[in-house]
């Protein structure tokens, strides 16, 4: 049997269709270095029981350095009817080294080694996202800070609503993507137990000593239950659930960057390193990085769906399904990844255009608001009224083709006859958003003072 791992009572090879369902080496791969992580904290740990002899010990994490050096330099060769990472890295190991490489896979199964290796994979890629996600607030906060008075609309059913500030705008994105954040840690936090030594699913008769290997490894300590440790897949689930919600956030904000950019709206201008040409159409810049942040959402979501489906109904323990777990979730761990530095890149570069904001932040009696507050507070009329009364006003206004601020103090009086000129002070958006000084509010002198306390945090950091 070609296969010398577990070829012992087995006369045949597997069919070419069951060696073609049962590999994963081309997907598996990717988690070669925690693989020798591991391997070396395991055969470590079972010298330091007397498990294994010290000399041993020695050669197998020598060998595994060695294998370490051939996979990066690129030289490590894959086998296909070694089914797996840990299999082929096993194999090499003892072509390397003989003997004592048999002896690495005593008090261990594969099923504690995929379950620990994931793990380590996921808790790098979390450990990488949480710079990349706070890179990603640094420049949101940064722009804001700079664009704290810059007046754009506010939109509700993507209608003109109430006058806001850019840098208020992106602001609600830093805090979005706080609590994103805070999902990954705290994933993180229930996902740092280590699975080694769990064995198949029994826990095993030598002598290991599990808290030893999970602190070399970085774990907080071991898992409590070996059935629940090589049978679980709830850390990458809880992973792929918090980037799903993180990269829904990400494609909102897309979605707002290829509206912005239009010239329609011509909000902001992206820069040409984030744009693309059309091979037809000269004149044409388009936002493809914000459309492909948009939908990459879709495949990071249905990993997310797909891993659940896979371990649904999955009897305890190991189930061959649970090979499934890994390339969709590395596809969508790829993606978000993408996702992220694309976002952040877009946001450094982007140039708003104040002017055009500007100018449709007034469009729509956006200030009618304003408009009903000031009768509230000046007249004491009761808010229902004055919404009434104000719309009376805007409709006059549309009848004459003319911005709230354009109508005479006449017309406005033939609606409501207690109005005064101190009307006109409200209904600039300027005033607006000034007046807007409410705890999170977007009075620039909010966002200014909330722009700075992010980026001063996130400096520290
Ligand atoms: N390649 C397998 C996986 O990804 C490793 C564990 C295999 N264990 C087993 N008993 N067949 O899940």
């Amino acid at each position: 049997n070609a296969n010398r791992m577990w070829g012992g009572r087995f006369q045949m090879s597997p069919s070419e269709i069951m060696e073609d369902i049962n590999v994963s080496i081309e997907f598996d791969k990717r988690m070669a270095f925690e693989d020798i992580a591991g391997s070396k904290a395991h055969a470590a740990m079972l010298a330091a029981q007397g498990i294994i002899g010290a000399e041993d010990a020695k050669a197998i994490s020598e060998g595994l350095d060695r294998i370490l050096g051939e996979i990066e330099r690129g030289e490590f060769e894959y086998s296909r009817a070694l089914e797996d990472v840990h299999m082929n890295i096993e194999s090499r190991l003892k072509e390397m080294i003989g003997e004592p490489a048999g002896r690495l896979h005593t008090a261990r199964s594969r099923n504690d080694q995929v379950a620990t290796d994931f793990r380590l994979y996921i808790r790098a890629c979390i450990d990488a996202f949480d710079v990349a996600l706070r890179n990603l607030q640094h420049a949101l906060a940064t722009k804001a800070a700079a664009h704290a008075g810059t007046i754009m609309p506010g939109f509700t059913h993507l209608q003109p609503a109430q006058p806001v500030t850019f840098g208020h705008h992106l602001l609600a994105y830093v805090e979005m993507l706080a609590r994103d954040r805070g999902r990954f840690a705290d994933a993180r936090k229930r996902l740092n137990e280590c699975p080694l030594g769990a064995a198949a699913l029994a826990g095993t008769s030598f002598p290991i000593d599990r808290h030893a290997t999970a602190e070399t490894l970085g774990f907080d300590r071991p898992t409590a239950n070996s059935l629940d440790s090589v049978s679980d897949r709830d850390f990458a689930l809880e992973t792929l659930s918090a980037a799903t919600i993180c990269a829904l956030h990400l494609s909102r904000f897309a979605e707002e960057i290829v509206i912005w950019s239009t010239p329609q709206f011509g909000f902001i201008k992206l820069s040409d390193r984030f744009t693309t040409g059309s091979s037809i159409m000269p004149q044409k810049r388009n936002p493809d990085a914000a459309e492909l942040c948009r939908a990459k959402v879709g495949r990071i979501a249905a990993a997310l769906q797909s891993l659940a489906m896979v371990m649904k109904g999955l009897p305890l323990a190991y189930s061959k399904d649970m090979q499934e777990d890994k390339e969709v979730t590395f596809d969508a761990l790829d993606s978000f990844r993408l996702v992220v530095a694309a976002m952040a890149g877009m946001v450094e570069d982007m140039e708003p255009v104040p002017a055009t904001m500007h100018a449709a932040a007034g469009a729509g009696y956006s200030t009618a608001t304003d408009l009903a507050d000031w009768l509230v507070r000046e007249l004491n009329l009761p808010f229902r009224q004055a919404h009434h009364v104000t719309g009376a006003i805007v409709a006059t206004a549309e009848r004459r083709g003319v911005a709230l601020e354009n109508l005479t103090l006449d017309e406005m009086q033939a609606v409501e006859n207690r109005i005064t000129k101190a009307v006109f002070s409200v209904l600039s958006v300027e005033n607006s958003v000034k007046s807007r000084s409410s705890y999170g509010g977007t009075a620039p002198q909010n966002v200014a003072k909330t722009a700075a306390d992010w980026v001063a945090r996130l400096e520290t950091e």
